[in-house]
């Protein structure tokens, strides 16, 4: 198995939202991604931020924005935050019939491209699609909400991924989201997974930034470990 070094994205999902520059801040230095949730309610129960938030929040913080899309018709909302300096943006399988067609849209407009996979669908039809992507977004509990218990079934389909992406010599981060934790962090790491969505691992704890270290540590040493 090659897999870079892990990427740890806290969610702000699980942040204060009334203080979100500030949440953002205390992970700055710690994190490598800022995984922000963009909920719709229509593809998700569950209503989150949209595109404004995310600009305002990109003039506060040097951190990449990891862009989580659980929404409706993402052909047609999601280049609006490549535009917005987002540094991925992913989008779910389920809500686009023309992965592809996006992927390039996204990466035209200078963003990376990322494809979500939620707890329902399977992984093997989307495979051959992985080449015109950066980023697979393996969901590990089932997407809308923070929170959840973590499914250890679901790392099947990071296995199948890491499988099909060293063997094409692929350039691809496979992240997990859902239920990311220190006493989950390691079996993901171990399956093959190398960026790690955390909400309420970090947000929870009382030091977010070292919550983030402990996190990519975990995963470091369940990789070496394999
Ligand atoms: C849920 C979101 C996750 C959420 C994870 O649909 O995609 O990113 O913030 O939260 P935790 O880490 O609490 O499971
Ligand atoms: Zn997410």
């Amino acid at each position: 198995m090659t897999v870079p070094p892990p990427i740890v994205a806290p969610s702000i999902l699980a942040a204060d939202f009334a203080r979100l520059a500030e949440e953002v801040r205390a992970v700055e230095g710690a994190a490598d991604w800022l995984h922000v949730d963009v909920m719709d309610n229509h593809f998700v129960p569950n209503l989150t931020i949209g595109l404004p938030v995310v600009q305002s929040l990109r003039a506060a913080t040097q951190i990449p924005f990891d862009v989580h899309l659980m929404i409706t018709d993402p052909r047609r909302w999601a280049p609006g935050y490549a535009d917005a300096g987002a540094y991925n943006v992913t989008f779910h399988a389920e809500a686009c019939d023309d992965p592809v067609a996006l992927a390039k849209d996204l990466r035209s407009a200078g963003a990376k491209a990322g494809l979500a996979i939620d707890r329902d669908t399977p992984i093997e039809p989307y495979l051959e699609l992985l080449p015109s992507f950066d980023t697979l977004l393996i969901m590990t509990i089932k997407a809308g909400f923070g929170g959840q218990r973590f499914i250890p079934q679901l790392l099947e389909k990071v296995r199948a991924a890491r499988r099909h992406v060293d063997s094409g010599h692929l350039e691809l981060r496979i992240e997990v989201d859902g239920g990311i934790a220190a006493d989950t962090i390691e079996q993901a790491a171990a399956a093959g997974a190398d960026a790690f969505v955390a909400g309420t691992a970090v947000y929870g704890a009382a030091d977010p930034a070292e919550a983030v270290r402990r996190l990519r540590g975990l995963a470091e040493r369940a990789v070496a470990g394999a």
